[in-house]
């Protein structure tokens, strides 16, 4: 059974559709990369399986049962986490206390934060260099490994990272992108949003979206044949 299944979503703001009946799954302990343009719906997609839009009609299933009304941090608890676009740190606290609040829908189980604090700080060991940095005084690459780092902090099963890699150096983005690997290798599931293909390296599954609509589909080492030019920049 997939981990997350999406099944003829339609979601819109206001009146207008801007996913027009999508349909995916994500495999347990992947990293799936959905990939498209500027406005081709993907943050919309990440943000009603986050529970931060209500769709219009279809489901999103996780680990076989409907996410329907939970709000956004019944999910979390569920074990659906999102690093939003644009990682939104806390600029004023610190790099542990950014890391902490991840942590918040775990603040009764005081051993799964000191654990979840460990394992973040092992995949990011610069983070751990600036624990009692404020987050604001922080490079981009080092504020998008605290947002990733964040949003582990709650034990997901499901981490959805977008646009990690927006106005990063290519060295920086790879670091990100190696991270997400590791942390789908050891058990999390990984569904990263990018406009950058040099993230399709670290896919298992790639789906590319294009107006609202996801165009292509590959799995495994038909990523490397997926014809970019036909398949996403929609020629
Ligand atoms: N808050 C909003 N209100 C109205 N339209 C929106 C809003 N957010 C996004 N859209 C529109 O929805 C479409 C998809 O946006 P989005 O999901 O952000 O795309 P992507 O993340 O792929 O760039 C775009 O046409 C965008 O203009
Ligand atoms: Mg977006």
């Amino acid at each position: 059974m997939a981990l997350l299944e999406i099944k003829d979503l339609v979601v819109g703001y206001g009146r207008y559709p801007v996913l027009h009946g999508i349909d995916f799954v994500v495999e347990e302990g992947e990293v799936c990369v959905l990939l498209g343009l500027n406005g081709a719906g993907k943050t919309t997609t990440v943000s009603t399986v986050a529970g931060l839009l209500k769709p219009t009609s279809g489901q999103v299933l996780f680990d076989g049962s409907s996410l329907g009304r939970r709000s956004p941090s019944a999910r979390v608890k569920h074990g659906v986490s999102l690093c939003p676009e644009g990682r939104r740190v806390f600029p004023r606290l610190s790099v542990q206390q950014n890391l902490r609040l991840g942590a918040w829908s775990q603040r009764r189980h005081a051993k799964t934060v000191k654990r979840q604090l460990e394992l973040v700080l092992d995949y990011f060991p610069r983070l751990d260099e600036r624990a009692d940095q404020m987050a604001g005084t922080l490079s981009g690459g080092e504020q998008q490994m605290l947002a990733v780092g964040r949003a582990l902090m709650s034990k997901p099963r499901l981490l959805m990272i977008d646009e990690a890699s927006l106005g990063l150096s290519p060295t920086v983005a790879r670091t990100v992108w190696e991270a997400a690997a590791r942390i789908a290798r050891d058990g999390t599931t990984v569904l990263m949003v990018e406009q950058n293909a040099g993230a399709l390296p670290f896919a298992d599954r790639a789906l590319i979206m294009e107006k609202g609509t996801v165009a292509h589909t590959a799995v495994g080492d038909d990523i490397r044949n997926v014809n970019l030019r036909e398949a996403y920049l929609g020629a």
